[in-house]
């Protein structure tokens, strides 16, 4: 495994429609694994593709305490979702500012796994502002075209980022 460099915002790669994955290699594999470490490298709560430079429909997310529940998302979808909840955001990309984002408080994700079996997960709260973060960057958009008002910095930085 290795630390993936992460691409920052202006960089015209996080604004580019990544292609669905049709077969996972062996690069793309570690390409997972990859991103799964530089996320927590980076006390992240999720990571898109497009952000370590690759144009192709997969991210990470952990929203579990202790960073040891990574979910792989390949060629995800959002298929349902209900209320809404607003607070900061951020995203590595973007490091060190926050901006405040309506989004769904619960979502329907389905998506392949890195097997590219199908399943369907559900939550609320950080998992679905999560996973739609994760799957906006997978058409080139970033939270800060959503964002309420400027971007702000934060004192504690390790809750929230992605
Ligand atoms: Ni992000």
């Amino acid at each position: 495994m290795a630390l993936r460099e992460v691409r920052l915002q202006g960089d015209p790669i996080l604004t580019k429609e990544c292609r669905p994955v049709k077969e996972l290699k062996e690069r793309d594999q570690q390409l997972i694994d990859d991103m799964i470490e530089t996320m927590y490298a980076h006390e992240g709560v999720g990571l898109a593709a497009p952000q370590v430079g690759v144009l192709k429909q997969i991210a990470v997310i952990d929203v579990s305490e202790n960073k040891d529940d990574p979910i792989v998302f390949i060629n995800p979808k959002v298929v349902e979702t209900d209320g809404e909840q607003k607070g900061p955001e951020g995203c590595l990309s973007v490091p060190g500012l926050y901006g405040d984002v309506t989004r769904p408080n619960h979502v329907v994700v389905e998506a392949l796994d890195r097997n590219m079996e199908p399943f369907t997960i559900e939550g609320e709260e950080l998992f679905a502002r999560a996973a739609c973060h994760e799957i906006d960057h997978l058409s080139g958009h970033m939270y800060t075209e959503l964002a309420e008002g400027p971007l702000y910095e934060m004192e504690d930085e390790h809750d929230e980022n992605e």
